[in-house]
């Protein structure tokens, strides 16, 4: 499947079949997450899969009850690790450096590189890290479309509940739920305001 007709085919889906998710699409959908773009290539993508019922269900509750969380086979917890940048960007700044892709005066960028980071100044990355998460968690909403299955974004959450039940640490930021699973419903496409309301001006 080409990447414009998983676009147009994909739906949130809130109705699951109740078949398991074969382990190896599981991977594949981790694998999409895996290859997504982020700021510096500092990857902070953490994914809790939740397989186990009781569990599902108390993070739907935690959920405003959305039911389709605790029916789809998986339910990935999409969390950004703000320790990649307290621990990382050195090394990934490196890496990229070495590839030529930026030139060595970028470490200017970055004057407390190597600097501790307390919790309080790592919080500071939360809205980077999570728009980073976002395109790995994008990712594997496409993904799921190709191999046939379905997912929904969920934000509708009590994020310090959940981090509870699964007894996060601190630094993993929870960004969003993804239910996966088989569709068992096919909605129609839902209504999109036109590419001419989008484009805010031109600039020539
Ligand atoms: C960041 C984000 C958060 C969302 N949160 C929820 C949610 O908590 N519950 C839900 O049922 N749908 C949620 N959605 C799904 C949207 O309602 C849905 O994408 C939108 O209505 C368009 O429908 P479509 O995805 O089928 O095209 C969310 C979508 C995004 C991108």
């Amino acid at each position: 499947m080409d990447i414009k007709t998983a676009m147009i085919e994909r739906r949130s889906i809130r109705k699951y079949k109740s078949d398991p998710v074969p382990d190896e699409m599981l991977q594949e959908l981790l694998e999409a997450a895996r290859l997504a773009p982020s700021g510096t290539n500092h990857q902070p993508w953490r994914f809790i899969v939740v397989k186990n019922q009781n569990v599902k269900e108390q993070i739907q509750a935690a959920s405003f009850n959305q039911t389709f969380l605790s029916q789809a086979p998986i339910l990935l917890v999409c969390c950004a690790d703000l320790m990649t940048y307290a621990r990382d960007t050195r090394k990934r700044l490196q890496e990229l450096v070495d590839a030529g892709v930026f030139g060595p005066e970028s470490f200017d960028i970055y004057p407390d590189i190597d600097k501790p980071k307390d919790a309080n100044t790592l919080k500071a990355f939360i809205p980077h890290a999570m728009l980073n998460v976002a395109l790995a968690v994008e990712h594997i909403s496409l993904r799921a479309v190709s191999l046939g299955l379905g997912t929904c974004w969920v934000q509708l959450m009590k994020a310090k509940q959940i981090s509870q039940i699964l007894e996060l640490p601190e630094h993993l930021v929870i960004t969003a739920l993804m239910p996966v699973g088989f569709p068992d419903q096919n909605p129609v496409p839902r209504p999109r305001v036109s590419v001419q309301d989008i484009v805010y001006k031109v600039v020539d």
